[in-house]
């Protein structure tokens, strides 16, 4: 097992797709290090970002690209912005500036950002490359990976996208210096969410590290985030536009988006929602025979080391989760799938289990 003082500080990966293969770049400078221009074919770029980044990166990204036209869209900072209107903004400022099928955009900012850029670079003009520039624990993880871009629908989260690759991903870990600590935490829901689908060696790295993680150490950083896209990768290889294995990577989620669509986008983190949502599907597990009580106990203990929440919010009621459970992308002719754990360390996306027990998770979990 590596730990976190003998593994390089600076990692580059491939997502293997055939033609739309691309490099994820991870470490301490790598915005300076990397030469963004170069995944760049035409002179013009739109970078998109937000209120809260610009100030912090814009013009260190902006220093990269002297040798393109480079515009910016500013946009307002939340997951309520993550919609059709905002989408419309994107649009906007392409036409008014004459960005062609040759433009570049590049997405500045957490998985809001990233998801938003990439359906806008999926669309605009049937669609046009993009570069993703992930500044959040979990957008370096998890959303700047793979290819999923979408917008919210008032009824249902990311209701609207498309699978859309990114020309590149470059994952500068200095970022995480100025990233709010309960962010940082909600980021490592979707870096354990790994150790729990694929890699029980990772899970057992993350109980032994996660102090060397909370101190910023890099080598750590950049393990966890490279052992994180690297079993992201992996799954997205075998299974782009999710036909089966890559739901996997939706442990967790089917409660957490229940959670996020109940609180309409404004309540808890995605990564604290999807942090609740896992230990109900890991209750389910042990119900259902798959994991053990002690590995359900060790799941628990890790996510409150990091302070994130083990049972659903105290105004959720059962019917809540029943109803809006049901609208999950997971669901298929009119039956609920689930990721559950076979072991921790290997999952399974299933309808093969008791209505009765998931009721008895939501019953036991909204009573908490
Ligand atoms: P986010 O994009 O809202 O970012 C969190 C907050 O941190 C925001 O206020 C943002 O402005 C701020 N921020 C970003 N980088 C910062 C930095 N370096 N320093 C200081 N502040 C910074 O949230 P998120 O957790 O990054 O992403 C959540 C979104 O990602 C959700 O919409 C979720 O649905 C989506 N997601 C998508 C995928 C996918 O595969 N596409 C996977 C997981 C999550
Ligand atoms: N975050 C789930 C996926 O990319 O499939």
């Amino acid at each position: 097992m590596s730990n976190a003082t003998n593994s390089p500080a600076e990692s580059l990966i491939y997502v293997e797709l055939g033609e739309r293969s691309y490099p994820i770049y991870i470490g301490s400078g790598q915005l300076a290090a990397v030469g963004i221009s170069r995944f760049i074919q035409g002179k013009k770029a739109l970078v998109v970002t937000n209120t809260t980044i610009a100030p912090l990166y814009l013009s260190a990204l902006q220093s990269q690209l002297q040798d393109k036209q480079v515009d910016c869209v500013i946009l307002d900072d939340g997951e309520q912005y993550k919609n059709l209107e905002t989408l419309n903004l994107i649009f906007n400022q392409l036409l008014e500036n004459n960005h062609d099928r040759k433009t570049t955009l590049i997405a500045l900012g957490g998985g809001v950002i990233g998801d938003i850029t990439g359906f806008a670079a999926a669309c605009y003009q049937r669609g046009v490359p993009f570069i993703q520039v992930p500044t959040t624990l979990l957008s370096q993880v998890d959303s700047s990976v793979g290819g999923k871009t979408a917008v919210n629908h008032s009824l249902g989260k990311n209701m609207i996208g498309a699978f859309y690759q990114p020309q590149a991903v470059i994952i500068d870990t200095d970022s995480l210096g100025t990233l709010p600590e309960r962010e940082f935490s909600a980021g490592m829901a979707e870096v354990i969410k790994y150790g729990l689908i694929a890699d029980a060696e990772f899970f057992a790295w993350l109980e032994e590290n996660s102090d060397a993680l909370k101190r910023g150490d890099q080598r750590a950083l950049t393990y966890a985030i490279e052992q994180s896209c690297l079993n992201k990768a992996k799954v997205v290889s075998a299974d782009e536009t999710e036909q089966g294995i890559r739901a996997i990577l939706n442990l967790g989620h089917t409660f957490g988006h229940a959670i996020e669509t109940f609180q309409q986008y404004s309540g808890w983190l995605h990564g604290e929602a999807v942090a609740a949502g896992m230990v109900m599907a890991s209750h389910l597990s042990l119900l259902s025979g798959g994991i053990s009580q002690q590995q359900l106990d060790r799941i628990k203990r890790l996510m409150s080391h990091w302070s994130l929440p083990i049972a659903p919010p105290a105004d959720m009621n059962i019917d809540d989760f029943m109803q809006l459970m049901y609208r999950d992308k997971k669901v298929l002719d009119g039956q609920l799938r689930l990721v559950l754990l076979q072991e921790l360390g290997q999952a399974v996306v299933t309808s093969d289990f008791q209505t009765d027990l998931l009721r008895q998770v939501l019953l036991e979990g909204c009573s908490e």
